[in-house]
Formats: C-alpha cells, sequence, structure tokens
C-alpha cells in the first residue's frame, strides 16, 4: 500500500466563490489561451481527463498565473490604483512613470521564471535565488527571461529566506510560500490559479468525482480546494493531493497535526514539489479541505511521464505528478476510482529537457 493518508470524515470546509479578477487579468496578459483539456483512457476509470499546462502564457508552466496576479495586486499596494490597462505595453507605460523596481523570489524553476518573465513584461529587475543542485536548464531558463539568478547553499527553504532578505522600498518579494508577517502575496498567488479551475467550468461537461493534484508548498491544492469546497457546488469531487516520497511536508503536516518542516533538504527528482514546509496560508485551506494526502517514489513520476507522452501530453517529472498519484492508486486497487470520473492537472512541459529525453526516451514532443 502507498504512503496515504485519507481523513476519515468527507471534508466538510465551505469556502467563498472564488473572484474571477484573476481570469480577467490573465486574458489581458501576452499569449493567453485557455489551456488544453485531454480526455484520455484509462481502464476501470469512467473518465480521465488531463489538464494540460505545458503552455501558459508562453512559459512551460502554470506558476505564472499566481506570479502574474499577486505582482499586480502588490503594484497596487506599493504604488495605488495603476488607471486602466488593456495590455501588458499598456502596463508597463504606467509603471514607468513610477521608477525602476526589483521582484525577489525563491524558486526550484517555474516560480522564479514566471516572476522573471513579468519583471521583463513590465520594465523591472529581477533578483532569483535557487537552491543548490538545481538543474543547469532550470537556471538558464530563469536567466533567459533576463534575471540575476543566485544559487543559494541548502535547499528550498533556504532559497526562500534569501529572497526575504531582499524586502526594500524598492525591491518586491514575490514568493508563493508564507511565513509570519507575510501572507499577503502568497494568498494572492492562490487566487491567481483559479483560472485553471474556471477554465475548466466550461472545458469538462460534468464535475470530476476525483481531483489528483501535486503539492510543494499546497499553493495549487489550495486553489483547488476552494474551487471545489466553494458554497452552492452540489458535486463535491474527492480531492487528492500528491507529494514525493522525499518531500512529503503536507503529509507529515497533516500526520502531526500542524505544520511541520521536514529535516535536511529535499531531493526529488519532482523538483517543483522539493519543499520542506507547506505554506502557512495553504496550510489550514488544505488540511480542513483535501480528502487524502499521497506520497509517492520518483519512479511513479517517471512512468507517468512515460505515459503521459504516449497521449500526446509533454509533462515533466513535476507535472506528471498528479498522474504519477492515480497510478500509484491504481496499482493498490483504491476503491474511488473505480468507474471515477479523474481529473489530473499536468502542471508543466518539459522544463529540463535532456532529464525528459533521458525518462521518456525521446525529445519532447517527438
Ligand atoms: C510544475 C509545478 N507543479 C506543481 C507545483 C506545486 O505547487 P505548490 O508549491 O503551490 O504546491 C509546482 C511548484 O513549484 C510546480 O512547479
Amino acid at each position: 500500500m502507498p504512503e496515504i493518508l485519507e481523513r476519515s470524515t468527507p471534508s466538510v470546509l465551505t469556502t467563498e466563490e472564488p473572484s474571477q479578477a484573476p481570469l480577467e487579468v490573465h486574458r489581458r496578459l501576452p499569449s493567453y489561451e485557455v489551456t488544453p483539456l485531454v480526455r484520455a483512457e484509462a481502464a476501470g476509470l469512467g473518465a480521465l481527463w488531463i489538464k494540460d499546462e505545458s503552455s501558459r502564457l508562453g512559459l512551460p508552466s502554470f506558476k505564472i498565473l499566481g506570479a502574474s496576479w499577486a505582482i499586480l495586486r502588490a503594484l497596487k499596494g506599493r504604488l495605488g490604483d495603476l488607471g486602466p490597462w488593456s495590455d501588458a505595453d499598456e502596463l508597463a507605460a504606467l509603471l514607468a512613470r513610477h521608477g525602476p523596481l526589483t521582484l525577489a523570489a525563491a524558486t526550484d524553476g517555474n516560480h522564479g521564471r514566471a516572476v522573471a518573465r513579468m519583471a521583463s513584461l513590465l520594465g523591472f529587475r529581477a533578483l532569483i535565488f535557487v537552491p543548490e543542485g538545481t538543474a543547469a536548464a532550470r537556471i538558464d531558463a530563469v536567466e533567459s527571461e533576463g534575471a540575476e539568478c543566485v544559487v543559494v547553499r541548502g535547499g528550498y527553504d533556504d532559497a526562500v529566506r534569501r529572497s526575504a532578505e531582499r524586502a526594500s522600498e524598492r525591491c518586491l518579494v514575490i514568493s508563493d510560500t508564507s511565513w509570519p508577517g507575510y501572507e499577503e502575496v502568497p494568498a494572492w498567488v492562490i487566487e491567481g490559479y483559479s483560472t485553471i479551475f474556471w477554465e475548466l467550468e466550461d472545458q469538462l461537461e460534468r464535475s470530476p468525482d476525483v481531483v489528483m493534484v501535486q503539492m510543494g508548498v499546497g499553493a495549487l491544492a489550495a486553489a483547488a480546494v476552494r474551487h471545489y469546497r466553494r458554497a452552492g457546488l452540489e458535486h463535491r469531487p474527492y480531492l487528492m493531493g500528491v507529494e514525493p516520497l522525499d518531500a512529503a511536508c503536507v503529509l507529515a503536516s497533516a500526520q502531526a497535526g500542524e505544520i511541520t518542516t521536514l529535516a535536511g533538504s529535499q531531493h526529488s527528482i519532482m523538483a517543483g514539489l522539493n519543499c520542506g514546509t507547506p505554506s502557512r496560508v495553504a496550510w489550514p485551506v488544505v488540511v480542513e479541505g483535501m480528502d487524502a494526502f499521497l506520497a509517492i517514489p520518483d519512479e511513479r513520476a517517471q512512468e507517468a511521464m512515460r505515459l503521459l507522452a504516449a497521449t500526446g501530453v509533454v509533462s515533466g517529472e513535476t507535472g506528471a505528478a498528479g498522474v504519477g498519484g492515480l497510478l500509484e492508486l491504481l496499482a493498490a486497487g483504491h476503491p474511488r476510482l473505480e468507474g471515477a470520473a479523474v481529473l489530473v492537472l499536468s502542471t508543466e512541459g518539459a522544463t529540463d529537457p535532456v532529464a525528459y529525453e533521458r525518462i521518456v526516451g525521446a525529445a519532447p514532443g517527438a
């Protein structure tokens, strides 16, 4: 049996209806398109839907949805109302009046690249901190956005600490995780992810029975909870969070009944999920709203990448973790899955193309 923690009673949390304001902002950013929903076959399931986030606002992961919304909200807080704008150029022109700013962030790849892309669109400088051991492809990707990338000794939590130290009058820290006294921006990041779920409302013919969401600090999972536990929703899907065995900080926290930091640094190939501590703003939502937490070995993510490639979806190690969780449950004969309509998020494309080719046996999209 996989390492799994299931709540004995169904989750009862009800949240307010998430706003569609982030979606309206995202529609005005360059390259906005609704990301594809792929229908796949899987024995024993009623349906399998894969939301493919391999290309989102011109980047290979969903993370820019949270970064862009949080940056705009933080700018409004710092500079006041910016006035009307209909595209990124108009927004940059409005911001130019306020002089240059720096955006700082910690990342294991995708969030930092998203912050760096937004900085370059808005005419700002970006300073991005990555943990040591971050794949060269991920560092190159951040630098390709014009950002300065600083490699920090230690893991993701250490990179977060270093980025937090840079907060100043002219430097906004845009983190997707939270700590005491820093909770607004990560809450906006969660709001930004709501776009995925609003798009799904139009794409799915019916509400899913089971939703698998991969978890790093838990912000994406919190967005899923906010959406699928909103007031007035009749069909409340079973929500399962998936983490790497080596970085199961949400599972460990759920077991302990409080936020828990894992010892040492985390080294899963699911790089985006290598987090040692859940986000303080995501945690209460996730622990109340999710039905189960599951930890999977790296091999499951690799298997999932190959299966996704066979259905035409390019997905990196972190991106495939939701399908990896599904494979783990199918192998264990989990009763929830029988005839169920399952929604899985494939949250990134081939963010490390060398590793992708080694694991899948073919170049991305070949
Ligand atoms: C591709 C991808 N998927 C999922 C996640 C997990 O998101 P969260 O940290 O909000 O739990 C991340 C985090 O960086 C990511 O990069």
